[in-house]
């Protein structure tokens, strides 16, 4: 898919939804990668709360503009999708301590079934150390003011599906 000399890595995740925790890794991302594809998973242990279109689209329009992302949906083993892409990268960020064990264990199984893709992590920025989707729709669920942890069009779509009036800050 894409060029040998590009610097392509490939963002994996359920995305649901988009952080702006994620977005910033992906923007220091890009200090290292050419380009980054932001693959959402479709096939998730998790029950997502947007679909597989709708976290494509709010990611579609949270890069609009920024030509080294690309969003696509992936199903199946993310290093088949990864190899198809034509990367060698798998990019995910640790927020704690927390975070290793789960994702030292998908890094070595994702080695396992293909030892020429190479997981790499990067430290998330501190500011968003804190945040995950879940904790975002948690509060957005309880009426809470999310806004400035997630991109606009995010907050919007949370707010629409939780009934959220606009807040006066
Ligand atoms: N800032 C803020 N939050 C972050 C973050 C950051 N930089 N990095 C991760 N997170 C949060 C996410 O919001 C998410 O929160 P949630 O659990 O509340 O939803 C959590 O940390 C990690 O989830 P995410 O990054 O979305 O990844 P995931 O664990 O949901 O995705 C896949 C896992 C999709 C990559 C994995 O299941 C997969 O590869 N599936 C394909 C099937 C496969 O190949 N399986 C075998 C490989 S193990």
């Amino acid at each position: 898919m894409e060029e040998q000399s590009l610097r392509l890595a490939v963002y994996p995740g359920t995305f649901d939804p988009l952080t702006n925790g994620h977005i910033s890794l992906v923007r220091r991302g890009l200090d290292v990668f050419d380009r980054i594809v932001l693959a959402i998973a479709r096939d998730t242990y998790k029950k997502p709360l947007f679909s597989l279109q709708e976290r494509k689209e709010m990611a579609q329009e949270a890069f609009a503009g920024n030509p080294g992302v690309v969003v696509e949906t992936f199903s199946g083993l993310l290093v088949d999708y990864v190899d198809w892409c034509g990367a060698k990268v798998i990019l995910r960020g640790l927020r704690a301590n927390s975070d290793f064990e789960y994702e030292f264990q998908m890094a070595l199984m994702n080695r396992r079934l293909k030892r020429d893709i190479h997981t790499m992590f990067m430290m998330t920025d501190y500011k968003w150390l804190f945040t995950s989707s879940s904790i975002i729709k948690q509060t957005a669920e309880a009426g809470g003011d999310v806004q400035g942890l997630v991109p606009d069009i995010v907050w919007q779509q949370l707010k629409i599906r939780y009934g959220i009036q606009n807040h006066v800050s």
